[in-house]
């Protein structure tokens, strides 16, 4: 597997427009987790649920990715199957900023695909509303669509990749993600190296176990970043 993963998180696109979750004015802050992100959304609130990933979706056409994906992107395409690209965003600034769809592992979903909830097919649907995509029904079996979204609660098969990746990796960066839910403390831990970057220190991470913390933003922090990785890999 790959000699070093970068993990990022809402942060890394943060400066392309995108809310956070956490930060103050974030979507949690302006949205309740437990209506429109939690394994019962779709059975229970299937209106404002669809509605809260149908405007995310929308907006995605005018975001546009910032630096720090940009030279994110320039790694994988260096470096190939030395680096893991790994995020827990759903948008899609990394493949508009040129990353191969199968280089990047989204481990929540992702924000242009809808999903069949009975045959469980993806469909690709760009920026559109769910219900204009076959009047939100799927093609093949007709039983209704969801965003192809991973709520609270559900199953995440992508985090098997993660842990395929982390276990044995040689150097862990993490980008903009406040550690809440993916816990980066004992992959740091029992790493050679790592690097933090977020605006601000987490509660949730223990920044004493990385060996380089840049609290800056990931525009400012990624020339240090893409340094310690060409020296790594050199
Ligand atoms: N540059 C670097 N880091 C930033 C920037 C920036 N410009 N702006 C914000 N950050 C950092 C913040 O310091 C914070 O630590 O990004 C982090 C954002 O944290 P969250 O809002 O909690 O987002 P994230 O960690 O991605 O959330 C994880 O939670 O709700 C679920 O599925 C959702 O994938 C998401 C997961």
């Amino acid at each position: 597997m790959a000699k070093i993963v970068i993990l990022s998180g809402a942060g890394l696109s943060a400066e392309s427009g995108l809310s956070t979750f956490r930060d103050s004015g974030g979507l949690w802050d302006q949205y309740d987790i437990s209506v429109v992100c939690n394994y019962d959304s779709m059975q229970k609130n299937e209106e404002l649920t669809i509605e809260f990933y149908d405007k995310r979706r929308a907006e995605l056409e005018f975001k546009e990715p910032n630096y720090a994906h940009k030279v994110i992107v320039e790694l994988k395409k260096e470096y190939g199957s030395d680096i893991a690209v790994i995020t827990q965003n759903v948008d899609n600034l990394f493949e508009k900023a040129g990353m191969n769809s199968e280089d990047v592992i989204h481990l929540h979903g992702f924000l242009p695909e809808l999903r069949c909830q009975d045959c469980e097919r993806v469909y690709t649907v760009g920026y559109k509303k769910q219900n204009e995509f076959g009047d939100g029904l799927c093609p093949e079996c007709s039983a209704k669509l969801r965003p192809n979204i991973v709520f609270f609660g559900e199953p995440a098969p992508k985090y098997e990749l993660l842990s395929e990746h982390i276990s044995d990796c040689e150097l862990f960066i993490v980008i903009g993600t406040s550690g809440e839910v993916i816990g980066v403390n004992s992959i740091a831990q029992f790493t050679d190296r790592s690097i933090l970057n977020n605006l601000e220190p987490s509660g949730a991470i223990e920044d004493s176990l990385f060996t380089k913390v840049f609290y800056t933003k990931a525009t400012d922090a990624i020339d240090e970043i893409a340094n310690e990785i060409d020296e790594f890999l050199a």
